[in-house]
């Protein structure tokens, strides 16, 4: 069940009710990545923000904090991502950026994962964003122009050990967006692509295994949304990996497969 509720927020992102304004809609906008990058996008300014999440007092407070719309949406109920998308742009009005950056984890080996979890996970990271971007691409590519931004992970580059489905939705989520990238090649539509490393959010206590490797060090959210917010700024389709460095293992796995195998097997 969607429901929505606008905040007073401030009075410089308010719009005429009868002129069709530019709409960011931000997934995951209730916490960690999603919520830093609504703040940066709100201080930046030029957009409406949409503001997606389950939790409604966190999701009223930074809906209350950059002048969002508050769209409390769970992304696994069946049509969610069709009312949110209606909710997050009524007539006349269009979502002219997309940041997909709701998901959830699950550590532990395969064979103890629930089936329930496998299903959510591969829905909210994986299924509800490729929902969502099929419903907000017609009118982007109507105008031709648009920017649809999906936060994957370094995970999904590598495959990490005891994360195997969450791997498998982001390394599905990089493969997606190179291949729309080129399906939208020339219309005016961006497809970024942003890869984090470890950052410092609940996402590791949600999942139910906290972050406990003394390297490499979490990064604050905003590292993130710095590196989102630049690429929307300069309208330029990106690849982004947070930190840069973490671009290499990547680069070793493809240039030495068997190599990197033996790394991660040994260094996980
Ligand atoms: N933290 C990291 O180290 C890291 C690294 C690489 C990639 N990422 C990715 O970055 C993105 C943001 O994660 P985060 O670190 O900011 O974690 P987070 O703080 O736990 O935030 C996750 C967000 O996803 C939303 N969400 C989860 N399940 C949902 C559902 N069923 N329906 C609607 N929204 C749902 C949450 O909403 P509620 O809070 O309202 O439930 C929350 O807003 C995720 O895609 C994650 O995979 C994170």
């Amino acid at each position: 069940m969607l429901s929505f509720r606008r905040s007073s927020g401030p009075p410089g992102h308010r719009q005429p009710a009868d002129r069709a304004v530019r709409v960011g809609l931000i997934t995951g906008a209730s916490s960690g990545i999603g919520a830093a990058i609504a703040q940066r996008l709100a201080d930046q300014g030029g957009w409406r923000l949409a503001l997606c999440g389950r939790d409604r007092d966190r999701l009223d407070k930074i809906a209350a904090r950059t002048g969002g719309l508050a769209l409390r949406a769970d992304l696994t109920e069946p049509g969610a991502p069709a009312a949110l998308v209606a909710a997050a742009a009524p007539a006349p009005d269009r979502i002219g950026l997309l940041v997909a950056a709701a998901g959830v984890g699950w550590a532990g080996p395969l064979c103890t994962m629930p089936a329930e979890a496998v299903d959510r996970l591969l829905t909210v990271d994986l299924a509800a964003t490729i929902h969502i971007v099929r419903l907000v691409l017609p009118s982007m590519l109507a105008l031709g122009e648009g920017h649809i931004v999906l936060i994957g992970s370094i995970a999904g580059t590598l495959g990490v050990r005891n994360e195997a489905v969450y791997s498998a939705a982001k390394g599905a989520l990089g493969v997606f967006a190179d291949a729309l990238r080129q399906e939208v090649h020339g219309s005016g539509v961006r497809i970024s692509h942003v890869l984090p490393g470890v950052i410092d959010t609940p996402f590791f206590r949600r999942r139910g295994a906290p972050y406990t490797r003394s390297w490499p060090r979490p990064l604050p959210p905003d590292r993130v949304a710095e590196a989102v917010c630049r690429a929307v700024a300069l309208d330029r389709e990106q690849v982004v990996y947070v930190p840069g460095w973490l671009r290499l293992p990547g680069l070793v796995r493809s240039a030495a497969p068997g190599l990197y195998q033996r790394l991660a097997v040994r260094f996980g």
